[in-house]
């Protein structure tokens, strides 16, 4: 891991207080004042919790769609795959990685899925046209091998259900061949197929952006409300103990944002756990191809997040409910480049190359910067599914020799070791610039976006584990031309030592790794500051920095 010199650190800094000097020439006091007033300060108290961190948080999420199944996870005949057919090397990356939840098969794909195509002997299984992405399915992977590889990459499953081309009843009886032990239709089928004991899957989501009209079976919001509640009523028969998601909005973008999640929980409110949110950025139209405005729109989603809880707790109101409902973020990532009609057809094919987008460095920095966003929501939000994990709008990249890590695996990855414990309420000090109207997104017929006003050069975000005796902070620098400053001051816990501080960044904002360069962008270390009650962190510019300490 290459480290950025202090050297160098120090002559990023100099010039940039010799701009500000040449800029501001009020003599020693005025320079003096200015230059405390670029640092953001902080204070940490580990009693101040959002939340105790539910791991679910940094799930993902494997599509049955281009090369994210076959030829990704699954690959029987390649000399990297296990008698199953799994590939071990990715299955080892994934589980090394600590990934706590996997969605699956979709996505849009699962509106069109009949689950009962993907079961029994694979030599029965028929080879079916996919409709959501005009893909050949041959059904060798299902729901048995999707159960099978969660136990060995060590995840728990998220399993989605068809409620476009589907039924309620056989979204039930799909919950019965999942968890019913046996003596039942459903059960005896899957000890039938060879699976003796219950998968005990726990965590549903009903259906799938049932909101957009590219959904097959596409759905007005009263129509799918009721839908939903009818199926979570039975599928609870089956198992009181389920997790049942809503399908919400598709995104602000849709001209329903809002109201379609009003509508549908006026239907389901007392039937579901949680309602979903989706969301895909790109440095493109919205941002008008401007980092200091993509680097921003963590905030869109924070804004995106806060809107959803209102529309829960208002029909909570309406309906004098008890539970109050939490949010599965089940889909979210950059994704611009790899769509439209070209990158989102399958021809037909089986295993096709669609939605392989190329990640940059400045992608890796929002990334970053989208799960501060959801740490800080994480008293509501409490799963979330980077969207996806393998080829498709992914951190992790195949081919037939090995693995590679996109830019974005960094960020993802430093949550996933490092957030533990509980995420702290912080309250950072400091300047800021402003992002003011944003263009169309993408998906959007017409519509433009709000701006997000103020946006502070430093994102912080901080968990503590008071059992391991340590602390986390996670900082995105969205200043583009200048290291900054974080002063934090330490209630409560005082770090004894820093035990790793790693940090992405660099020159080329849109450089990326592939197979043949895999290492243009890697974390380099970064030299912490001296443990204690009171310290000073150097952050370079376009920056996304984690940080461990013992406390
Ligand atoms: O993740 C890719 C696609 O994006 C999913 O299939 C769909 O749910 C969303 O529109």
């Amino acid at each position: 891991m290459a480290k950025i010199p202090r050297r160098r650190f120090l002559k990023q800094t100099a010039v940039t207080s010799i701009a500000l000097a040449a800029g501001s020439w009020r003599g020693r006091a005025g320079f003096a004042q200015r230059m405390e007033s670029t640092a953001t300060r902080v204070v940490v108290d580990p009693s101040r919790q959002i939340s105790t961190l539910d791991r679910r948080l940094f799930g993902s999420f494997l599509e049955q769609l281009g090369r994210a199944i076959y030829t990704g996870i699954y690959e029987p005949g390649s000399p990297r795959a296990d008698s199953s057919g799994f590939r071990t090397d990715v299955t080892d990356e994934i589980r090394s990685m600590g990934v706590p939840i996997v969605r699956w098969p979709g996505g849009n794909f699962v509106s069109g899925y009949h689950w009962l195509d993907g079961v029994g002997p694979k030599r029965d299984r028929p080879r079916v046209l996919d409709r959501a992405w005009n893909t050949l399915e041959t059904n060798q992977f299902g729901t048995n091998e999707f159960l099978t590889w969660c136990k060995l990459a060590n995840t728990e499953p998220l399993m989605g259900m068809n409620f476009g081309t589907g039924s309620a009843e056989m979204a039930a009886a799909l919950v019965e061949y999942c968890n019913v032990d046996k003596g039942t239709r459903w059960s005896d089928l899957r000890r039938q197929h060879g699976y003796e004991a219950p998968h005990n899957v726990k965590y549903w989501c009903l259906g799938n952006e049932m909101d957009g009209p590219w959904q097959i079976g596409h759905m007005v919001a009263a129509e799918y409300g009721r839908k939903a509640a009818d199926a979570a009523r039975q599928m609870r028969v089956i198992d009181p103990s389920l997790k049942l998601i809503a399908c919400g909005s598709s995104g602000p973008f849709m001209t329903t944002y809002l109201d379609w999640d009003r509508q549908v929980l006026e239907e389901c409110y007392n039937e579901v756990d949680a309602i979903s949110l989706h969301r895909y950025f790109g440095n493109s139209e919205e941002t008008g191809g401007d980092t200091t405005r993509y680097l921003a729109m963590n905030l869109a989603m924070d804004r995106q997040i806060e809107e959803i809880i209102d529309v829960c707790d208002l029909v909570r109101g309406l309906k004098r409910a008890q539970k109050r409902l939490w949010l599965s973020f089940d889909e979210w990532n950059v994704w611009y480049r790899a769509r439209g009609p070209i990158a989102d057809n399958g021809h037909r094919q089986e295993a096709p190359h669609l939605l392989e987008e190329p990640y940059n460095l400045e992608d890796a920095l929002l990334v970053g910067g989208l799960i501060n966003s959801l740490l800080r929501h994480s008293d509501r939000v409490r799963l979330a599914c980077l969207a996806q994990l393998v080829n498709v709008i992914a951190p992790l990249m195949t081919n037939e020799n090995g693995v590679l890590r996109n830019t974005i695996y960094y960020p993802y990855a430093w949550a996933l070791q490092s957030a533990r414990g509980n995420v702290l309420s912080l309250v950072p000090e400091g300047p800021a610039y402003e992002v003011g109207r944003l263009g169309r997104p993408l998906g959007a017929g017409g519509t433009t976006m709000p701006g997000l006003g103020r946006v502070p050069y430093l994102d912080v975000t901080a968990t503590s584990d008071p059992e391991g005796k340590t602390a986390a902070l996670f900082v995105l620098n969205r200043d583009l031309e200048k290291p900054r400053e974080l002063v934090i001051d330490w209630q409560g816990a005082t770090p004894t030592k820093v035990t790793s501080a790693q940090v992405l960044t660099g020159t080329d904002l849109k450089a990326v790794n592939t197979f043949d360069t895999p290492k243009r962008v890697v974390p380099q270390s970064l030299e912490p500051p001296k443990a204690g009650a009171h310290m000073t962190f150097q952050l370079p510019a376009r920056s996304y920095t984690a940080i461990t300490l013992a406390t």
